[in-house]
């Protein structure tokens, strides 16, 4: 069984012995873009971080402004990790051990990291293990197709928090909850000209969902394996440093990769700390894949064959050859709609649908973020899951 099913299972366990009953599928949504109604929390803001900036004052600007909120997560999470190992242990090791990891970081990541601390005043293990979190617990759903004039589209689902503490009261995740406010819109820029775009949370220096305008879009999505994260961050820890992490891999590629074939060879072949699934959209009529990986092996290559019929991929956080896990199957429905839609009828309107429709948006969802490559256009927007709603 692999870490994921555990988690789900355990969790099926917890919560539906109080209040669910999965699962909340309900029928394709149409007509819910432009963005609006009770599944739409708002708007996500736009920042600029010059990469021209040394490394260590480049998020100065953002994270003075974002300060508050990244003080109140993160002190969420040490309330959680109290609650699992009391008496502040876990936290003390945080604290003393991860802040000798951060020199092993590869450039610009660890002075980076150490900016944000600075300028939040949050210990700098604690930023670590922020930056670590992600690598490790994010489930989502991403999709990359084609229309029918050759434009291409990527949209994904971000959700995170799975079993980070259930509020019974309001039927929602606590750390779901508590990063919402962290989300935004970053423009990165290089001698005023932007370079790459992405939708990130407030305090992370990795890339989890981006845009290179007119040249390709990619999202990462989890792969749960027991050769899995928690190994390779603990070899990382312990010394053996020859694998990369995966969200640092994607935001190398996004700042310096200049193709979709590039950033393809990237993708699949840089050693990774841990498996995860890349979905990659290009600029061009074809060009559109999942990337399932190992940690050293690129395991499978999965196309757009617009003369198979297959104008778009789509991927949840299990392998496409396989069926995903019964009480976690989002995968059936997103692809259920996609050909209710129809490649004719595709659009960012359409793709926001898709994304809008039970359980592919789940009480675990932060953000919806919608790109089209050929426009250079990223967009995103904080969502929430009104009951009924599957917690995940
Ligand atoms: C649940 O409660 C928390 C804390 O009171 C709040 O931050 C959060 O927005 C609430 N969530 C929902 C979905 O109402
Ligand atoms: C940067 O670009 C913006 C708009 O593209 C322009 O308004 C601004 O003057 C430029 N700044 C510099 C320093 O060139
Ligand atoms: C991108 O390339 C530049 C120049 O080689 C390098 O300084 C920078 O660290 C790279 N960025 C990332 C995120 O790897
Ligand atoms: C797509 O990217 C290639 C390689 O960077 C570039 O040569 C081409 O002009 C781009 N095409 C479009 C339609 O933007
Ligand atoms: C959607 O269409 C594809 C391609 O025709 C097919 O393989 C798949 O089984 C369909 N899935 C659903 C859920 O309808
Ligand atoms: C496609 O869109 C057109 C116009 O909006 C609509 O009339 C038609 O019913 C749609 N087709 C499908 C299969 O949804």
């Amino acid at each position: 069984m692999d870490g994921r099913v555990l988690v789900v299972l355990v969790t099926f366990i917890t919560v539906t012995s109080s209040q669910f009953i999965p699962p909340y599928t309900e029928d394709c949504r149409t007509g819910m873009y432009p963005p609006q109604g009770p599944t739409y929390k708002g708007p996500v803001s736009w920042y600029t971080v010059d990469l021209e900036v040394p490394p260590t004052q480049r998020w100065t600007p953002l994270i003075t402004e974002k300060k508050a909120d990244l003080v109140i997560l993160i002190q969420a999470i040490k309330d959680l990790a109290n609650a699992f190992v009391p008496s502040g242990k876990l936290i003390e090791l945080v604290d003393i051990t991860l802040p000798l990891m951060v020199n092993t970081l590869p450039h610009p990541f660890g002075d980076e990291i150490k900016g944000i601390a600075a300028a939040s005043g949050v210990p700098l293990g604690e930023v670590i293990l922020f930056n670590i979190f992600y690598e490790v617990f994010t489930v989502c759903t991403s999709v990359v197709a084609e229309d029918t004039n050759g434009k291409l589209f990527h949209g994904r689902n971000l959700d995170f928090g799975l079993f980070m503490g259930w509020d019974g009261k309001n039927k929602s995740w606590i750390i779901s909850e508590k990063l919402k406010p962290l989300v935004v819109n970053i423009d990165f820029k290089r001698n005023n000209q932007t370079v790459f775009k992405s939708t990130n949370f407030a305090g992370y220096v990795g890339m989890l969902t981006g845009i290179k305008p007119h040249a390709f879009t990619l999202t990462m999505n989890e792969r749960f394996s027991l050769d899995g994260g928690y190994i390779g961050i603990l070899e990382w820890i312990l010394g053996q440093r020859d694998g990369m992490w995966m969200s640092f891999l994607t935001r190398s590629v996004l700042e310096n990769a200049t193709s979709y074939e590039e950033a393809k060879t990237h993708l699949a072949q840089t050693k990774l700390l841990a498996p995860a699934y890349f979905i990659l959209g290009g600029n061009q009529t074809g060009q559109g894949c999942v990337i399932t990986r190992s940690r050293t092996l690129s395991l499978d290559l999965w196309e757009l064959e617009l003369k198979l019929g297959r104008w778009y991929v789509l991927e949840t956080n299990y392998d496409h050859w396989e069926a995903p896990f019964f009480l976690d199957d989002r995968r059936t429905p997103a692809m259920k709609c996609m050909n209710q839609t129809t490649q004719a009828n595709f659009s960012l309107k359409t793709m926001y649908d898709l994304l809008s429709t039970k359980p592919v948006l789940n009480k675990l969802t932060t953000y919806t973020t919608l790109m089209e490559v050929s426009e250079g256009k990223l967009e995103s927007y904080i969502r929430t899951c009104p009951d009924p709603c599957m917690p995940w």
